[in-house]
């Protein structure tokens, strides 16, 4: 168990037991397929981005994250319950996925289900952090209906991907930060600064994110690959190789993976995206200048390099 693993842990079992808590129902479903997908596991990154930005500016109880902690996973795994749905997939975090396993219908509900307690979480909290969670709420939704909306289109530029993947992913790994800043009582500067930590950092784990769609392992990843291609959603290294292709590409192309990976490989766009990705995992660090040096600190650039390197 390397020191990222193993930091945090206390606050970790914390966090479930209060995502386990607020996420009991007296709806028998709504209990088990929340506790189903909770129990599978996750990274838990964003917790993570909360607690050690808190700790980052000098806070000091770091039990005090928990509920606005908790309110984010669950908002995250709402958006995977639904994300599910649209994909049809049928594995996330190496399990079988609720749509697969209770229906299109109880999913939806569960997903439901999953964002208003993650509001009900926070409901006593700063009247800052409840509006800085429902604007990213409403943010990943019109992230997520752009998505839907230009899916097909293979002539999305690179900035058109780039806000969406703001809206759909970034934008709640700034709030991640922003309110770990805002917890322990961070200036304003701070406080700006964990959000452009966390909105770059954001922007680099998708573009990862979406590198793994062709190059991830699905045992690795706990979920399958080629989802994103199947549906024909952009993802950077693609919209760069078109670009180059002057806008023409082959259905066929689409065919499988490894033709996929062949093209991209061959258009140099692989490494365009692997160092686009990189970048702004170092704008993020950079946003983190004007915070004093400390373990904390160490931690946010470590997750920020893990976001852009990651095979999981
Ligand atoms: C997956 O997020 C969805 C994206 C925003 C790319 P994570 O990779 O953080 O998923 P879990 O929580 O670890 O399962
Ligand atoms: C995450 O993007 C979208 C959300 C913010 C829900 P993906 O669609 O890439 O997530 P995965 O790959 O299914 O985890
Ligand atoms: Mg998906
Ligand atoms: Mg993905």
């Amino acid at each position: 168990m390397n020191l990222m693993q193993t930091e945090g842990m206390m606050e970790d079992d914390l966090l479930i037991q209060m995502i386990d808590e607020v996420t009991a129902s007296t709806i028998a479903l709504l209990t088990e397929a929340s506790e189903h997908i909770i129990r599978s596991g996750g990274k838990r990154t964003r917790p993570k981005i909360a607690l050690f930005a808190y700790e980052a500016v000098g806070g000091t109880v770091p039990a005090e994250t928990i509920p606005a902690a908790a309110a984010i996973e669950l908002i995250h795994t709402a958006s995977l319950v639904h994300d599910d749905i649209n994909d049809r997939s049928n594995l996330r975090r190496g399990q079988v996925t609720i749509n697969a396993r209770w229906g299109n219908a109880a999913a939806l509900l569960t997903g439901d289900f999953l964002f208003c307690k993650a509001m009900k979480l926070v409901a006593r909290q700063d009247p800052r952090i409840i509006e800085i969670l429902a604007d990213t709420c409403i943010r990943i939704v019109e992230g997520e209906t752009r998505q839907l909306l230009s899916l097909e289109n293979l002539e999305i530029d690179e900035e058109t991907y780039l806000e969406i993947v703001r809206q759909k992913t970034a934008s709640l790994f700034a709030a991640s930060a922003e309110i770990g800043g805002l917890l322990a009582g961070a200036s304003e500067d701070q406080v700006r600064a964990l959000a452009e930590y966390g909105l770059n950092l954001g922007v680099a784990f998708q573009i990862r994110d979406d590198m793994l769609d062709f190059l991830g392992r699905p045992e690795e990843l706990g979920k399958p690959i080629g989802t994103d291609l199947r549906q024909r959603k952009m993802s950077l290294a693609l919209v760069d190789a078109l670009q180059r292709a002057g806008g023409r590409a082959d259905q066929a192309l689409f065919r499988d993976v490894s033709s996929v990976v062949q093209f991209l490989r061959e258009t140099g766009s692989l490494e365009y995206a692997r160092d686009k990705s990189c970048v702004y995992a170092d704008r993020a660090k950079e946003a983190l200048s004007i915070l004093p040096n400390s373990p904390a600190r160490m931690r946010l650039f470590e997750l920020a390099n893990f976001a852009a390197e990651r095979n999981r």
